[in-house]
């Protein structure tokens, strides 16, 4: 089966779409190889903001949305939709700007530990799949490997939904981004600790 360009408008629909016009900050999973670590990877750049998942290779299909074809039911928020999730073996062709900075997201010697990072905000991460690690070929085209130090290695969802926190926090700090702030209801209004933060 062919994954050259998919895109889905919703992530429970999957389309074929050659107008695919990507802009960073994404993240790309290379490869995976279970679509519950898609969904949670769904539902972090949904939560953090950022509009574009690619997926490589072709071991998963995207879910359809059909019935009996759908998101692992802990998994499906309305609020995914603001995800365009992209099937397609070379994603960093997907962008037409080309000032994109590809930085690998891998346990390697050198990588650059996760709390040096200044993350840009025209980031593009890419991480490797469940059963392996970042391939030579993508570590290749990253501008920066970075590890997050930890005592062992994180799932992959795990370890995307870190760095999208970790960018937000970045950027913020550098003066270049907000602090997010929940935008849903949960019956109580905002957390003030927040409000200072953003103040200053
Ligand atoms: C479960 S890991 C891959 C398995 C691992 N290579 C092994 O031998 O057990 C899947 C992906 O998560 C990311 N990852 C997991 N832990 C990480 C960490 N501490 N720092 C950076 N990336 C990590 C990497 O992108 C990695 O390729």
């Amino acid at each position: 089966m062919s994954h050259e360009r998919k895109v889905s408008r919703s992530p429970f629909v999957v389309l074929e779409d050659d107008t695919v016009d990507a802009q960073p900050p994404a993240i790309v999973m290379t490869d995976p190889k279970f679509v519950v670590n898609v969904a949670s990877m769904i539902r972090n750049c949904a939560a953090f903001g950022v509009e574009w998942l690619f997926i490589t290779g072709d071991r998963l299909d995207i879910p359809t949305g059909r019935k009996g074809d759908r998101m692992p039911r802990q998994e499906r928020m309305r609020e995914y939709r603001t995800v365009k999730v992209v099937q397609c073996d070379y994603p960093t062709m997907l962008f037409k700007r080309q000032d994109i900075a590809p930085i690998g997201v891998e346990l390697v010697p050198g990588a650059v530990p996760l709390p040096m990072l200044e993350h840009p905000l025209n980031a593009v991460y890419l991480l490797g799949p469940e059963d392996g690690g970042l391939s030579k070929g993508f570590r290749a085209i990253c501008h920066q490997i970075v590890q997050i130090p930890s005592l062992h290695c994180l799932n992959v969802a795990q370890a995307g939904g870190i760095i999208l926190y970790d960018r937000m926090a970045s950027l913020w700090r550098q003066g270049k981004g907000e602090i997010l702030e929940l935008d849903e209801d949960r019956g109580y209004d905002g957390n003030p600790r927040r409000r200072e933060l953003v103040r200053k």
